[in-house]
């Protein structure tokens, strides 16, 4: 996976909110479709409560489909986004994940590590609850200014990760955190590529994992 990030100046508080795992919802988006996206991959599945779990332990799926007494399809989510592309297939039910946002809880990270460090604005200060946004009062991370830098949280336990919420410094130089990638193990779950920069801002993923990178 290529990161897309550029200098990363992440400001006081990175927080999570999620469903936990037990609350992972399928829903059939299409009754008996003989149309399915394709599939990122299949495996030999028993049964619909099967293919669900499976579904619900790969972090990029995102839908699955089964077909009747033999094998499970995941789709990712880029494969919702549209209905052109969809291939004819032995007719199945197609699911996507819901969450349940009744059931949202904030996420917090047991530890973390970026990609370089200076100034001693060592990760932990992107998580130390402090949300001051203005970086000389030392409650933000920062990495050296490469072409490619990364903050990276680990959560406790596998979770769904619903969206992430950055607080970006305001003291100068917002915009240098205007492109980047988030990644849930490894799977980019969203792209940023901003014209403006941002103070405080969710950024939507859902994806389930432990380690959340920015
Ligand atoms: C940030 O804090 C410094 C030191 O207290 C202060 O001089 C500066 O004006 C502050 N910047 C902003 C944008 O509030
Ligand atoms: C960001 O968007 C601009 C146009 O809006 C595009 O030219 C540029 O290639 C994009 N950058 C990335 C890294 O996706």
């Amino acid at each position: 996976m290529k990161l897309i990030l550029l200098p990363l100046l992440l400001c006081s508080t990175l927080e999570v909110s999620f469903a936990m795992t037990v609350h992972i919802q399928f829903m059939v988006v299409k009754l008996r479709s003989t149309l399915t996206p394709v599939a990122m991959e299949s495996l030999p599945g028993r049964d619909l409560m099967n293919c669900a779990t499976l579904c619900a332990l790969r972090p990029a799926c995102f839908g699955f489909g089964w077909l009747q007494g033999r094998l499970c399809r995941f789709f990712d989510r880029l494969a919702f986004s549209s209905t052109d592309g969809w291939q004819v297939s032995e007719s199945c039910d197609v699911y996507t994940k819901i969450v349940d946002s009744q059931k949202q809880t904030r996420l917090k990270f047991g530890s973390c590590k970026q990609s370089t460090t200076i100034e001693s604005s060592v990760c932990d200060r992107a998580i130390d609850g402090n949300r001051n946004q203005n970086y000389t009062h030392l409650s933000c991370s920062h990495t050296d200014n490469n072409p490619i830098e990364w903050w990276e949280g680990q959560l406790a336990a596998p979770s769904f990760v619903s969206y992430v919420t950055i607080y970006n410094r305001q003291d100068c130089c917002a915009g240098r955190l205007n492109k980047f990638s988030l990644l849930v193990d490894g799977v980019e779950c969203n792209r940023v590529n901003m014209t403006e920069s941002f103070s405080v801002a969710s950024f939507s993923c859902n994806a389930i994992g432990s380690r959340v990178r920015v």
